[in-house]
């Protein structure tokens, strides 16, 4: 059984090395869907590894399960979004082809943020790709195609294979499932593909791990006090939106949990924060739970932060005395 992969288990950034057997070049696809054509790029290069990011699950059973019965060594599916992949998972120019087949269109205008292509994602794109590496992108959506070349043409660091803004056609291309579907209801292709030339990058590094975050606090209340005065909290700061949704006493053992979900830069955890007695005298300690797979990120430190402010502010006499945090 190949070993299922999401963006919270793996590396950041990943390690090549635990991913495949031998280091080759990287490709990669965005949005793999049924995975046919994601394991079309492994078979036709077995040279070369080849990484799948994809949000659908059912998409993500789909290719493991392709992988798996194909034996395949040079493949490995990841459920990531592209925006988290880009962000969190590889590192600059570490990229040898970006396939990106039939984005969803997000057709109403309130929804374009929505969109994989836009001009934060495409710098991003031309940040990963080595040197000479290429960016394919295919999209059946007219107004689509118009939108991704006037961002592409509009980025120094990209360059157009093609004297036209896209082709109609690419001779001996892998078609995926949404392609053969679109071109029986009688639409077809526009087919883009750019290389990354030599023009100056800016990277923006890879988003790491930070240490665990801890916090210690000095309160009279006991931690049944503290739940009983529960009250659901909202927070946004530099970007980062904590909900402390609700919280459980331990009255045995004077310790309580809090289930929060973060949002920050392209990921959402939903995770519990853990309360509990430290070195006697009414002092407690704020820190992650062991509980499920979350990542110690900057918006979890904001979380302990958030939850012990709230916490000290429910009595006169209590207050933080300690804490290892990012600011
Ligand atoms: C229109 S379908 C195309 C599927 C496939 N590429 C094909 O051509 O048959 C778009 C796919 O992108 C996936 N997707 C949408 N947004 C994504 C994102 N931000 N990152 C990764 N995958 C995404 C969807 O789950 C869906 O499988």
């Amino acid at each position: 059984m190949i070993q299922k992969l999401n963006y919270l288990t793996v590396d950041w950034s990943l390690d090549y090395n635990k991913l495949f057997p031998s280091q080759q070049p990287i490709l990669v696809e965005i949005g793999f869907g049924t995975a046919d054509y994601l394991i079309h790029l492994a078979e036709t290069y077995p040279d070369h590894n080849v990484l799948g990011f994809e949000i659908s699950s059912q998409s993500m059973d789909k290719a493991e399960r392709k992988v798996e019965n194909k034996n395949l060594t040079n493949v490995r599916p990841i459920h990531s979004t592209g925006e988290t992949a880009l962000a969190y998972l590889l590192e600059p120019e570490t990229v040898a082809e970006f396939h990106i087949n039939y984005p969803d269109p997000w057709f109403k205008k309130k929804h374009h943020g929505r969109r994989l292509i836009k001009r934060e994602t495409v710098d991003m794109l031309a940040s990963r790709l080595v040197i000479g590496g290429q960016i394919m992108l295919a999209t059946d959506i007219r107004e689509y195609a118009d939108m991704a070349h006037d961002i592409l043409s509009n980025t120094p660091s990209l360059t157009n294979t093609f004297d036209t803004p896209w082709v109609d056609d690419l001779e001996g291309r892998f078609r995926t499932k949404y392609e053969m579907k679109s071109y029986r209801e009688g639409r077809t292709g526009h087919f883009f593909i750019y290389q990354r030339n030599k023009t100056p990058v800016n990277h923006p590094p890879v988003i790491k791990e930070l240490e665990m975050p801890h916090l210690f606090l000095h309160s009279p209340l006991n931690t049944s006090d503290v739940i009983e005065r529960f009250e659901q909290t909202r927070t946004e700061s530099n970007g980062v939106h904590i909900a402390i949704l609700q919280g459980y006493a331990n009255p045995s053992r004077n310790t309580a949990v809090f289930e929060v979900v973060v949002e920050e830069h392209t990921i959402d955890q939903h995770c519990l924060l853990s309360l509990s007695p430290h070195n006697g005298d009414n002092n407690y300690i704020i820190q992650m739970s062991t509980v499920g797979y979350s990542r110690p990120t900057y918006g979890m430190h904001r979380a302990v932060h958030a939850l012990g402010e709230w916490i000290t502010s429910l009595h006169n006499n209590a207050k933080i005395t300690a804490m290892k945090l990012r600011d």
